[in-house]
């Protein structure tokens, strides 16, 4: 009996998971914690749905990604208000141990804070940065987190 309902369940899991129904991370924004929907069609490469089911940043130690998000991050201006690795400029370093935001610890966190900024001079606030319509896509905004990350003095990965 007790057998049967054992396989049943492990049943019910893995169906669950060969459909994709298993739950996606859930985004809050950085202001005031509220719900952040951002349309799931927009991660749409392999390292973003991974990030969207785990909320881990495959991108962090991967040569190529930390160069593609190097050139965002002087792209979009970060470098301007945050220094050229991160260290801080008019905007706060990034690559210490301490944040304003302690969520900026965590890459979910980090993401929140670029995908839609903060109140206090961190601007965004929808798909990517700043732009509603040509900003950063979530895949992007992943190789500019593991750049900050490469420069970190605290060798933090935010993966932790
Ligand atoms: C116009 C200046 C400006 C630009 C451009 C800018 N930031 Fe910021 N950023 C700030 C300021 C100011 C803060 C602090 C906001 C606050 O205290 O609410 C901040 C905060 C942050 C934080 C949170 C830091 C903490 O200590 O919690 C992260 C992460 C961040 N920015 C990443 C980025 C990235 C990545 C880019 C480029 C895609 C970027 N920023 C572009 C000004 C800027």
């Amino acid at each position: 009996m007790l057998g049967n309902t054992l396989k049943s369940a492990l049943m019910i899991s893995l169906l669950a998971f060969a459909t994709g129904a298993v739950a996606d991370v859930t985004f809050s924004a950085t202001q005031d914690g509220s719900a952040l929907n951002i349309d799931k069609a927009m991660f749409d490469t392999p390292a973003a749905k991974e990030f969207l089911a785990t909320g881990k940043n495959p991108y962090i130690g991967n040569e190529d990604a930390i160069k593609k998000g190097k050139k965002i991050f002087n792209l979009y201006s970060c470098v301007a208000c945050h220094g050229g690795h991160g260290e801080g400029a008019v905007g706060p370093g990034l690559i210490g141990a301490n944040f304003r935001y302690a969520k900026n610890a965590t890459n979910k966190g980090m993401f929140e804070t670029i995908w839609h900024g903060t109140n206090g001079g961190m601007g965004a606030k929808g798909f990517g940065l700043m732009a509603p319509d040509d900003g950063l896509k979530p895949d992007e905004v992943l190789q500019v987190i593991s750049f900050v990350r490469s420069n970190s003095t605290v060798k933090m990965t935010g993966n932790e």
